[in-house]
């Protein structure tokens, strides 16, 4: 069958065979309605996003609030990532391995035919090109997504650089990553649609040895805006393990200093840890200017300098709402300030504008994101804690010219972060490279609302990339000793571990974090640059309080000493916990990571 007779719309704007190939194929398998080529046009948005408030799905925001942006609200049922129905479908079990669900990739395939046979009858098919990263890429990383949800397509629309300008890069015959997507909600004729469709049913499955992603029944953004998580990270790090590159669950910043030195930092903090926020800090100290290039994901390869080289895959930010506002990250509300914008599970007030909490004082009345009348003494917050912005790069008012050079930036600095409410100091300095990659292999957090699951709980998460490494585990931090070796130590990045998340006794966070984070970033050029002194602790190079600047900050010296101290009662705790860790990953495990736990149980002593 042919798609574009199918659609009864104009003929497919492409000559690549395999894809022409690919959208008849799922067009017979799922029996849309019709097919549309979106051409990531202006005037699409314009068409996708009237369908959708016309269907019920999106509200149309104030005009003069927050002008072409539009509020959405999810089946209370599909709000996050479900990492439990998430699969690495390898065709050998072991390249799974411990951390990944694993189905035979025919087994997936089989089942999920089954699920999507007829699976978008009613519905419009959307056939998304798109490619991850600047398109004048010296090698452009295409993907298409087909998708039966409008939503999902102008998502992509904010998320990525789609549709026409990409059919014309990949020609007739470039590599792409087939990724298709159906919410699992066919409408008999004359069935009237629901405001979010979607399946209890669901899979997120992804074919690391033939580069395909295969999702199924969620709507929701990490799960059906298949170009982020599944691609940018499950797939691309398999790519990145078989051509020496890496696929960082990171986000990427430029930092100038008074005397207006540049340093390019990258960042790993789990979901719903401070990427975002890090990405967009506004300084608080003298002097200091932070820019963005990208919040979620970073693509780094070695350049011809022997040094790290960062992309941002993403063409978009698609945000934790709840915390944001004015005093914890103003670039982001002027991000959002200037409209183009979808907002999903946060509330709607009055007057046609969005709320969350952590906005301040709570209108006396919203819309919460059940659709329910909200008021202050409702008790159950208005948004849902992963609620969420989708909204494009460009209109950050602090972008970094860099963000679109396909080179990329060379990295100086990389921290790996995580939520802890105990143990893990503010900051610390790794000895070497492999200490860092220690540092990133033992990373723990506790668990949050980005993913469908309990929230709170203290979990190893490695370079905060659990969710999202498409192969074993183990290979995956061998890889990461196997870059340094082969690397001029004096180039590579210098490697940190921040914990912005550490409580006092009676439950209050320590440290006062936001854009009060530029004094850790501070301390972190001063080292990079050997301007700084650090303590050596058993888990690290800390600074010494007096060495973090304090000046205009309204924070008691005990508070600061507690951030940064090191207990080694608490460490003997990790120690094992670590043991129990690496274990799982039998031979994988670089012997030189054990070697680095031994020297740590050593220092502790
Ligand atoms: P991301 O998902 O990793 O991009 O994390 P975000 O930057 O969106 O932040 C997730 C949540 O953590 C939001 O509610 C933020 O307000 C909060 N957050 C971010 N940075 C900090 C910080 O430095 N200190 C504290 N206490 N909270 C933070
Ligand atoms: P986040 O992105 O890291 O900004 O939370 C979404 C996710 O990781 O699920
Ligand atoms: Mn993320
Ligand atoms: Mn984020």
């Amino acid at each position: 069958m042919d798609a574009a007779t199918t659609a009864g719309l104009s003929p497919a704007p492409t000559t690549h065979s395999r894809l022409l190939a690919w959208v008849a194929e799922v067009t017979a398998l799922t029996t849309p309605a019709r097919v549309v080529w979106c051409d990531g046009s202006d005037g699409e948005w314009q068409r996708l996003t009237g369908q959708l408030a016309d269907a019920g799905t999106l509200v149309r925001l104030n005009p003069e609030l927050k002008p072409n942006s539009f509020w959405a609200r999810t089946d209370p049922s599909d709000v996050a990532r479900v990492e439990e129905r998430t699969f690495i479908c390898s065709v050998d079990p072991d390249d799974a391995g411990p951390t990944n669900n694993w189905m035979a990739p025919e087994e997936m395939k089989q089942l999920l035919g089954e699920l999507y046979r007829g699976c978008m009858a009613g519905r419009t098919m959307y056939v998304i090109p798109f490619c991850m990263g600047p398109l004048d890429a010296a090698d452009p990383k295409f993907g298409v997504e087909i998708t039966d949800s409008a939503y999902v397509a102008a998502s992509m629309k904010i998320m990525t650089r789609m549709g026409t300008p990409v059919l014309d890069v990949m020609g007739a015959d470039a590599e792409f990553v087939p990724a298709l997507h159906s919410v699992g909600a066919p409408l008999a004729p004359g069935q009237a649609d629901v405001m979010w469709p979607c399946n209890d049913t669901k899979y997120i499955a992804h074919f690391p040895d033939t580069r395909e992603i295969w999702s199924y029944g969620s709507g929701y953004g990490g799960n059906s805006l298949l170009g982020k998580k599944c691609y940018s990270l499950r797939i691309a790090s398999v790519m990145a393990r078989d051509e020496g590159w890496l696929a960082e669950h990171m986000l990427i910043l430029k930092l100038t200093s008074p005397q207006q030195k540049v340093h390019y930092v990258a960042a790993a903090f789990p979901s719903a840890c401070g990427k975002t926020n890090l990405a967009m800090l506004e300084p608080t100290i003298g002097g200091w200017k932070v820019e963005t290039l990208g919040d979620d994901i970073a693509w780094m390869r070695f350049g011809d300098d022997g040094r790290l080289y960062a992309v941002n895959p993403e063409y978009g930010f698609f945000g934790v709402a709840p915390g944001t506002d004015d005093s914890t990250n103003p670039n982001a509300m002027r991000t959002l300030a200037q409209g183009n914008s979808l907002f999903t599970n946060v509330a709607l007030t009055d007057d046609g504008d969005v709320w969350w909490e952590g906005m301040g004082t709570p209108p006396a009345h919203l819309t919460d994101w059940h659709g329910n009348d909200w008021t202050p003494g409702s008790g159950a917050p208005s948004s849902h804690p992963n609620s969420r912005f989708c909204t494009p790069i460009s209109q950050c008012p602090i972008l970094a010219p860099e963000y679109d050079d396909p080179r990329g930036v060379p990295i100086s600095a990389i921290l790996f972060g995580g939520r802890r409410k105990t143990t893990v100091p503010l900051v610390a300095q790794s000895r070497d490279w492999i200490h860092g990659v220690f540092m990133g292999a033992t990373l723990s957090s506790e668990t949050t609302a980005a993913a469908v699951g309990q929230v709170g709980v203290v979990r190893r998460d490695p370079m905060a990339m659990l969710p999202f490494i498409g192969y074993h585990a183990g290979d995956y931090l061998a890889h990461w000793v196997d870059l340094g070796k082969d690397a001029d130590p004096d180039k590579l990045p210098k490697i940190f571990q921040v914990n912005w998340f550490r409580r006092g006794d009676d439950g209050r966070f320590l440290w006062p974090g936001y854009g009060e984070n530029s004094r850790v970033l501070k301390w972190v050029v001063e080292r990079l640059e050997g301007t700084a002194g650090a303590v050596d602790t058993p888990v690290g190079l800390v600074p010494h309080p007096a060495a973090i600047d304090t000046e205009g900050l309204d924070l008691a010296y005990a508070d600061l000493a507690a951030a940064l101290h090191v207990d080694p009662t608490e460490w003997a705790v990790e120690v094992p916990q670590i043991a129990a860790w690496f274990n799982q990953f039998g031979e994988k495990l670089p012997g030189i990571l054990w070697t680095e736990l031994d020297s740590l149980k050593e220092r502790l002593r």
